[in-house]
């Protein structure tokens, strides 16, 4: 029995759609959050750059005692090396791994669409995972850059008509290519996913990391007997590295939840 909390990490907003289904998996479990939002996208920068925010994110959640990390971003699942995670301390996950293996359990035609963010599709990592799983498949790769700062605006609802506009551009050449299984290789997809799924048409599997993460760590702390066995509904706590207003609103949208108590601002760069 463990009762510390997990934490998660993203670079702003994308990582609550692993916390939405922790919550569910996990109701009594605690949540530390960090979103670092004063340094959002992760996914236009260098690899450098990306392990360097990363590690200062760790740090973060490790000065909370977690029980476990979750790299709740796609960006830094795919650009942290083995190395770096080797040496952490704490028990860890990205959401890269979960992902490729529900999208090579879900396809029936081994071809495979993968959206994500530029820096995750010049990595290569989630067609590197999916071929050390399934053999020969035809893996058709997009970067999909303006969705994150869409995202982060606020414009994520359904019939959004300028989301949407970017979703058809983005989505075309990978649909044309018949791809039965789509991986929202980033975690702030899944908040357009009805808008994505409208596009994409229902034959398409759309695959969440942020889900198949959270189903590892629910696999992982049962079998390490890392639960909680707490009675109460877990707490989550949120920090941000800019203003906490502005990710209360966003997140309390998608969340369905008003979180403003539960918000606070913290100085990424002590850590
Ligand atoms: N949500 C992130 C991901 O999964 C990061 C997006 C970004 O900051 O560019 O890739």
């Amino acid at each position: 029995m463990d009762n510390r909390p997990i934490g998660v990490f993203d670079s702003g907003l994308g990582g609550i759609t692993a916390v939405r289904e922790l919550k569910k998996l996990m109701p009594q479990e605690d949540i530390i959050y960090f979103g670092d939002t004063s340094r959002v996208p992760y996914g236009t920068r260098s690899r450098e750059i990306i392990q360097k925010y990363a590690i200062q994110d760790i740090n973060f959640l490790k000065s909370h005692d977690v029980k476990m990390i979750v790299a709740a971003c796609g960006t830094v699942s795919a650009n942290l090396p083995a190395a770096a995670v080797e040496e952490l301390d704490v028990a860890f996950t990205g959401v890269l791994l979960p992902a490729a293996q529900a999208a090579c359990a879900a396809t029936k035609t081994n071809r495979i669409g993968v959206i994500a963010t530029p820096a995750t599709i010049r990595s290569s990592a989630y067609g590197k995972a999916i071929r050390n799983i399934i053999h020969s498949p035809v893996i058709i790769g997009k970067a999909c850059p303006l969705f994150v700062p869409l995202i982060e605006s606020g414009y994520i609802q359904r019939d959004n008509q300028v989301t949407r506009l970017v979703a058809e551009d983005y989505l075309r050449p990978v649909l044309a290519e018949k791809v039965d299984t789509l991986i929202l290789g980033c975690t702030h997809y899944p908040i357009i996913e009805e808008l994505i799924g409208d596009i994409a048409g229902e034959d398409v599997h759309l695959i969440d990391p942020g889900r198949e993460a959270a189903k590892y760590v629910q696999a992982f702390l049962t079998n390490e007997h890392m639960l909680t066995r707490r009675e109460r509904q877990g707490e989550c706590y949120y920090y941000v590295s800019d203003d906490a207003a502005h990710f209360a609103e966003n997140a309390g949208v998608f969340l369905q939840d008003d979180i403003a108590d539960h918000v606070e601002q913290i100085d990424i760069d002590r850590y």
